[in-house]
């Protein structure tokens, strides 16, 4: 008798401590799933302006039709396969957690996103929630596309209706565990309008180019799905594809061993073309997506560069591969850091 209270006491304690210890560690939702908000009937209407600002910031700002088509990676600037514009992708990249398949945007209603709302739609790009409830894999960069303003995502949205529908069938994701639920603390629920800045604060307006442009995504080194705190833009993140091409990405701070030195007329050429100088760049850096934004707006991400806080961290692709302390990835260079 005794000795059972001893037992149930010792276990009631045990079950508090590890409640502490969740709370305080990876939190609940891996067990009980993401945060998420119920879906609503909202429709986006399409205008001849949404379908342009669309169709722009899906091909050449947001990487939309980027990750979510079949690429020719052989081919300069990695263009992406004639006919598969929007058909989905399983990314080709070394170091993932599984196999992650960007699925199919175009309007089919078997294999794409025919019979899926427009709110589905977008929840699955802010939030985080795939369309079957799902915690998504935070390389769909919905951390950042929460600060997408609702008319940009309504346009994107509208012309991802417009594409015409590809039959394409993909497998699905397959994440390991225990990344599969530790995911799922990601997706954030959001309620609130989001709006554009002014465009006539070009600092302000290249942030949110830059931002929406998922820059960070590769030039900001992460630690299990958090930016490495005061190595913003710093560069450092490691990609490469299977069986392919490797490249870390670099510093584009205003440091010296970033891009101090550029000025706007190198920062475009580098943008539109993947050359600086003679220096040829890696298509890892999909300069050919980002070529095609206007002058105005890569004059702004420019102009953004320009302030955030120099880093001094030196990434050199053409040095060999060694551990750096600062960002703590593998890289080139890394060893001089
Ligand atoms: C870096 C690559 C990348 C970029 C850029 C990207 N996506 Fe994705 N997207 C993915 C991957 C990978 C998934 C699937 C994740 C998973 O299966 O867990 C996904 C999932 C989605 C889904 C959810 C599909 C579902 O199952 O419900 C939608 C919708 C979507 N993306 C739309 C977009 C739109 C719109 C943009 C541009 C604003 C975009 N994506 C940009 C890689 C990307
Ligand atoms: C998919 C990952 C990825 C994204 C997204 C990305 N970059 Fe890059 N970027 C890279 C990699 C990798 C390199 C290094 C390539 C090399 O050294 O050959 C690079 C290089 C650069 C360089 C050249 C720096 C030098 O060495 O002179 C600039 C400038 C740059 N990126 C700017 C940007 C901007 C601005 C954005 C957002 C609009 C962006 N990048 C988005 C991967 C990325």
């Amino acid at each position: 008798m005794k000795l059972g209270k001893i037992l149930l006491v010792g276990l009631g304690l045990l079950v508090v401590f590890l409640a502490a210890a969740i709370s305080l560690t990876i939190g609940w939702r891996p067990f009980i799933g993401p945060k998420a908000r119920p879906l609503t009937e909202r429709k986006f209407e399409s205008t001849p302006e949404r379908l342009a600002r669309g169709h722009y910031l899906a091909n050449s700002v947001s990487g939309c039709l980027f990750c979510h088509s079949e690429h020719d990676w052989t081919a300069p600037g990695a263009p992406v396969l004639p006919g598969k514009e929007g058909a989905g992708e399983s990314l080709p990249y070394i170091d993932l957690p599984g196999r992650i398949v960007a699925p199919n945007l175009t309007p089919d209603p078997e294999t794409g996103t025919g019979t899926w709302t427009d709110d589905q739609i977008a929840r699955a790009v802010r939030e985080g929630i795939g369309h079957d409830g799902r915690a998504l894999f935070p390389i769909m960069a919905y951390g950042r596309f929460r600060s997408m303003a609702d008319e940009d995502l309504a346009s994107i949205i509208v012309y991802l209706r417009s594409l015409p529908p590809v039959h394409h069938e993909l497998p699905k994701t397959a994440i390991i565990f225990p990344v599969k639920y530790l995911i799922r603390s990601a997706p954030q629920p959001l309620t609130t309008t989001v709006s554009r800045p002014d465009p006539s604060d070009r600092v302000a307006w290249g942030q949110y180019m830059a931002t929406i442009g998922g820059c960070e995504d590769c030039h900001t080194a992460e630690e299990r799905g958090k930016d490495i705190a005061n190595m913003n833009f710093a560069g450092g993140f490691f990609l490469g594809l299977s069986g392919g091409e490797t490249a870390a990405a670099a510093n584009i701070t205003p440091d010296a061993s970033g891009i101090g030195y550029y000025d706007e007329p190198i920062f475009l050429k580098m943008m539109r073309t993947g050359y600086v100088g003679a220096r040829k760049i890696s298509p890892l850096m999909p300069y050919a997506f980002y070529g095609n934004m206007t002058d105005d707006d890569l004059k702004a991400i420019f102009a953004y560069l320009r302030t955030v806080k120099p880093v001094h961290h030196r990434v050199d692709n053409r040095l060999p591969v060694t551990y750096c302390k600062l960002c703590r990835q593998w890289h080139g260079a890394g060893d001089q850091n």
